[in-house]
């Protein structure tokens, strides 16, 4: 086919010679994202560094050619090769063969049975959390969420391997990489060469985590003990095709990317959850009366998580309206054919979660946070909180098990209460997030008593 019998792909309106879309994109990334799908069809081009040129695919149909047909053969692009540059190789940025064998060396880290152990660990550390929430007092949820979802993962891969001094420091050092990482990925390279403050804590608390994770695995692998935690699991795992463990240096790169891909977005929506859950006092006596039936006064357990139906539709519906992704990259590394296109090679792709969950051609009324949409278990074809193909979130099931360990942990304890007329809106840095989300917190009883 020649390319000039091809449609042509549009572009967006607006992009200034040197700047491409940036102004738009620094006023509003979201709301300019969520144009595109009101005023071009199923490809549209936009500039998000000067130089690059990038189709934005906003057909669902097309979306999943990409991530599942097309997943083999395309690199994944910018953002992820950011990500590589400044954390290291690994699975999240690998590409091809490479990719494959990285990800059978992680997933003994996330089967059902891993992932059962690691919930008493969730629930501890949500507990602990909610312990020391002044009753009475503002919190700053989404901070507090980064930070149980920091601790949630630091304690499942470490929790027999670190001592508390180490493990805070870790965290601590964690969370500086995280921000970091998520400030990089949208600037230009040269940035983070200019002798700032910020860069200088960056590399410092970069190579501190590598420092403890390094010190951690030598230990660990000198006792020959199993821990129990995630990183036995990764000390044990082994390349099917050479036999060989991973490295100390891999081990660092993977455990820090978990640390990005995992809390971050696992913290907003659960951000996102507790806010819908505070505004809609129905759907809240839903989730209590579910769990008073399901649990009769016992702590959550793993056993526990399908039974809590209606949760979990809060969950799904948390994750369609408040999806964390907005812009996920792919690039190609041949000429390429996409629906009726032809993409030449070296073109970077994107979707957003965030606008194709929102679209109402997809999801009727969609602005509207509604669990009961999903009370037919359909999944209509737009809808991919985790992504699809090769590249699926390698942490779904861990993160829908801290999800609803934590708030079946959370709302039982506490209630939240927003403050009135106050709209949250979203934010998009590296993951879309709720902007200040400030709440009351209430002890339970004393709501329940009046
Ligand atoms: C609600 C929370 C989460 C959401 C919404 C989410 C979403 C996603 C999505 C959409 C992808 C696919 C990206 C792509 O297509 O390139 C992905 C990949 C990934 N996620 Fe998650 N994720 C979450 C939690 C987690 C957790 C808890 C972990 C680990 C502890 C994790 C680790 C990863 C990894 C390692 C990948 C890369 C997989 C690969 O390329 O093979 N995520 N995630």
């Amino acid at each position: 086919m020649t390319l000039a019998a091809l449609p042509p792909i549009p572009r967006a309106s607006g992009s200034l010679p040197v700047l491409g879309h940036a102004l738009q994109l620094l006023r509003d990334n979201l709301g300019f994202i969520a144009s595109l799908r009101a005023n071009y069809g199923p490809l549209v081009e936009i500039t998000l560094q000067p130089g690059t040129r990038t189709v934005v695919v906003q057909d669902p149909a097309l979306v999943r050619t990409m991530l599942v047909d097309l997943g083999p053969s395309l690199d994944k692009g910018r953002f992820f090769e950011k990500m590589g540059q400044l954390l290291g190789d690994s699975v999240v940025t690998a590409a091809g063969r490479h990719h494959v064998r990285k990800r059978r060396l992680l997933q003994s880290a996330f089967t059902p049975d891993a992932i059962a152990r690691y919930v008493d660990t969730m629930r501890e550390e949500t507990a602990a959390a909610v312990g020391g929430w002044r009753r009475g007092r503002v919190l700053d949820v989404h901070r507090a969420m980064v930070g149980l979802s920091l601790d949630v993962l630091v304690k499942t891969v470490f929790s027999g391997t670190l001592d508390e001094t180490a493990f805070r420091r870790l965290r601590r050092d964690l969370s500086v990489v995280m921000s970091g990482v998520g400030v990089r990925v949208m600037l230009p390279d040269w940035v983070e060469r200019l002798p700032l403050p910020a860069n200088r804590r960056f590399d410092r608390a970069r190579d501190a985590v590598r420092a403890t994770v390094g010190r951690a695995v030598t230990r660990l692998r000198a006792s020959g003990h199993d821990t129990g935690d995630m990183l036995s699991l990764l000390l044990r795992a082994r390349d099917e095709d050479s036999g060989r463990p991973l490295t100390e240096d891999q081990i660092c790169s993977e455990i820090l990317t978990l640390a990005v891909a995992g809390t971050e977005t696992t913290a907003s929506v659960l951000s996102w959850a507790l806010y819908e859950l505070a505004r809609r006092p129905e759907v809240e006596d839903r989730v209590l009366a579910e769990l008073a039936d399901v649990l009769d006064g016992r702590e959550v357990t793993f056993e526990d998580l399908p039974r809590l139906r209606y949760l979990t539709r809060v969950v799904t519906e948390t994750l369609r309206l408040h999806h964390t992704g907005w812009l996920v990259t792919r690039r190609t590394v041949t000429e390429t054919r996409l629906g009726r296109w032809v993409l030449p090679a070296g073109t970077e792709l994107a979707y957003c979660q965030h606008a194709l969950h929102r679209d109402p051609g997809l999801f009727p009324d969609p602005l509207r946070f509604d669990p009961d949409r999903w009370d037919d278990g359909s999944s209509p074809a737009g809808f991919l909180p985790f992504g699809a193909g090769k590249h699926k979130c390698i942490g779904d099931r861990f993160a829908l098990t801290e999800l609803l360990t934590a708030l079946a942990t959370i709302v039982r304890e506490v209630r939240l209460t927003p403050f009135p007329g106050r709209v949250v809106t979203p934010v998009a840095g590296a993951t879309v997030r709720p902007g200040r989300l400030l709440m009351t917190v209430r002890a339970r009883e004393s709501v329940a008593g009046g």
